[in-house]
């Protein structure tokens, strides 16, 4: 049996598991690959959500006053790691239309598969609020470590980490970098090739995203 990873939740709604398989599958177009890595991403926010405070406010229906609730603290905010998490950012924005959004640029080097970091630019990094980092693929774990690491720096503290597919040995350096950081996926994969690509994986996230080679 594989052994525990006591940072990572894996995400294993039916709906969920279903899209993924779409969105693995080669034949997928780009534009569906896109409408895919929304709905997963909107799904998983549910599901991550779902311990969010709320308080008391009053409202008037059309027949009687009455005590609903709202969310209450202070707004989310979405870091898509560029480019793939971009395309997580539009579906949870369509459930949570109030989160803030800051953007991290990142790529891979193709030869030592290192983060190279081109752009970092975050709403409130000082105040308390909730921040979701979002990238559809945690492989080695270079670039989420890597983003986690420039988020704490700029002084913010609460952090989760959405993906939709892991590979152990990703969520293997998040568990020793950012041990206080939970993980969520779509799925935990087999393991990494030798190009550092996730098997089975769905191939490169950015490049289907976008229409790229
Ligand atoms: C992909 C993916 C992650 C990273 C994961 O981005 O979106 O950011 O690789 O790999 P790692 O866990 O080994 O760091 P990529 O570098 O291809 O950049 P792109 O999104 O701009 O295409
Ligand atoms: N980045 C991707 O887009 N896909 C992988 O399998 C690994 C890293």
């Amino acid at each position: 049996m594989a052994p525990a990873l006591p940072n990572l939740t894996v995400l294993g709604h039916p709906l969920i598991r279903h899209k993924l398989t779409l969105l693995r599958d080669r034949r997928t177009s780009t534009r569906d690959f896109k409408q895919l890595v929304s709905e997963i991403a909107m799904l998983m926010a549910y599901e991550v959500t779902k311990d969010l405070p709320t308080e008391p406010v009053e409202i008037d229906t059309p027949l009687e006053r009455m005590t609903g609730e709202q969310v209450s603290g202070k707004k989310l905010t979405l870091v898509p790691i560029l480019r793939a998490g971009l395309g997580m950012v539009e579906g949870i924005a369509q459930l949570i239309p109030s989160a803030r959004v800051g953007h991290i640029g990142l790529y891979r080097d193709h030869d030592t598969l290192q983060p190279v970091d081109y752009y970092f630019k975050i709403p409130g990094a000082g105040e308390a609020r909730d921040f979701l980092v979002l990238d559809p693929m945690l492989a080695t774990g270079g670039s989420a470590v890597a983003a986690l690491t420039a988020l704490k720096a700029a002084g913010v503290r609460r952090l989760r980490f959405l993906c939709i597919v892991a590979a152990p040995e990703g969520v293997h350096l998040m568990l020793d970098a950012h041990p206080d950081v939970p993980v969520y996926a779509a799925a935990l994969d087999r393991r990494l090739n030798e190009r550092g690509y996730i098997l089975p994986g769905l191939g490169d996230a950015g490049d289907r995203l976008f229409g790229t080679h």
